[in-house]
């Protein structure tokens, strides 16, 4: 038996994912801070032209984050007690919370094998003459099968609302995900492929983003740019009881430069995937990622599954034992039904949903940024490939 080489342990830390920001954006940040507008104002007005441009989309609403873009665009589609939504349980709760918070039902079904993306023929099947809407999540930034899911919400007359917290920059089928009518919202979480510390941005028909931008902002029909600048009136009504949801012009500062550098940041991103994909190509005891031929994947997480029928490890002690080489990893994500919330209040069991909780027991999320260097990549490969050979059954 030959005796494995040392551990390949790292000399400091890996972090998952800092963000990755340079002088410009702190430049612009500081311009925004000089000026006489640091909540929302021009420059989140920009952002939101710049943003939609880039995707093409037919118009974009900022937010202070994803989760209120998905909570405004429910509640502003009207969406409420005694209706359904159907959605996924491998995503972040926040996802589902928001169908929680308008008062609706949250209906969870199960993922595809491979991309674990909400499965179209489960969504068919759990259709109901309540159902109202069904909530997508494009996971890790890979595109949900949109053709056949609109084609259930055309047939039933339900709402899309996707959830493309992952999904910048993404495409099905040549389409930007964002360049819908259906409302589409992104993050900008600090460790998200563009980020403005917290943020989001809401896409969808500029007829529909304007009773949004009215729901977001305390449902008044006048924002405080519009009240407080030169020549404008202070009059304003109430037509909503509404949220506080608004981005403020130093994130949108963050996100201007974000988004002039996203190309460039996405391009490593790409690198370091196939270089992930190249390095892991020969080792049996994973499941890799996939990319189908039809979507251009936004690759926000490198996701990979651990085949415990041929490992002596468990996804946990894996995780430590790669802390203990000095590389963060993550688990994206633990499915909804598990959390105890909806557990117990939908009466759901692990196996009620076997592909996300079969998936959620064996994967974890490898660092992926723009800031990754090859060499701290190398390491991520090296401590992966001395566990797997290590505890190889
Ligand atoms: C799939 C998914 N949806 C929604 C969210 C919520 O995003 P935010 O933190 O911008 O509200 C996240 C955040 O990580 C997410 O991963």
């Amino acid at each position: 038996m030959s005796i494995p080489a040392a551990p390949p342990k790292r000399e400091s830390f890996l972090a998952f994912s800092p963000p990755a920001l340079t002088e410009e954006e702190i430049a612009e940040v500081v311009d925004t801070l000089r000026s006489d507008w640091i909540t929302t104002g021009p420059k989140a007005r920009r952002f939101e032209q710049e943003f939609g441009a880039y995707l093409q989309a037919p118009a974009a609403l900022a937010l202070n984050s994803c989760t209120a873009g998905l909570h405004v665009a429910l509640a502003t589609l009207g969406i409420g007690p005694g209706d359904e939504v159907i959605t996924t349980p491998m995503t972040f709760v926040a996802s589902v919370n928001v169908i929680e918070h308008v008062g609706a039902r949250p209906v969870l079904v199960d993922v595809e094998p491979d991309t674990l993306n909400i499965d179209p023929l489960q969504v068919e099947r759990a259709i109901t003459p309540r159902t109202r809407a069904i909530l997508p999540v494009h996971f890790t930034g890979h595109p949900v099968e949109l053709d056949p899911i609109q084609a259930l919400a055309a047939q039933h007359s339900l709402h899309v609302v996707e959830d493309a917290a992952h999904a910048l920059p993404a495409s099905y089928r040549g389409r930007a995900i964002g360049s819908s009518s259906n409302p589409t919202a992104f993050s900008f979480y600090a460790t998200k492929n563009l980020t403005t510390a917290e943020g989001g941005m809401l896409t969808g028909d500029p007829e529909f983003l304007d009773r949004a931008r009215v729901i977001s902002l305390h449902g008044m029909n006048r924002d405080a740019w519009r009240r407080y600048d030169r020549g404008a009136s202070w009059f304003y009504e109430v037509t909503a009881p509404g949220f506080k949801y608004n981005l403020t012009d130093i994130q949108a500062a963050l996100g201007l430069v974000q988004l002039r550098r996203l190309d460039g940041m996405q391009a490593r991103r790409r690198a370091l995937v196939a270089r992930y994909l190249d390095a892991f190509a020969g080792e049996e005891a994973l499941v890799l990622p996939v990319e189908r031929a039809h979507v251009e994947h936004a690759w926000h997480l490198f996701v990979i599954r651990l085949r415990h029928d041929l490992l002596t490890i468990e996804r946990n002690q894996f995780i430590e034992e790669l802390t203990e080489l000095n590389i963060g990893s993550s688990v994206h994500f633990i499915p909804v039904h598990l959390h105890p919330y909806y557990r117990d209040r939908y009466q759901m069991a692990p196996q009620d949903l076997p592909m996300a909780h079969g998936a959620y027991e064996a994967m974890l999320s490898l660092p992926l940024n723009a800031r990754m260097s090859d060499t701290d990549q190398e390491d991520v490969i090296a401590a992966v490939q001395y566990l797997l050979r290590v505890h190889r059954r």
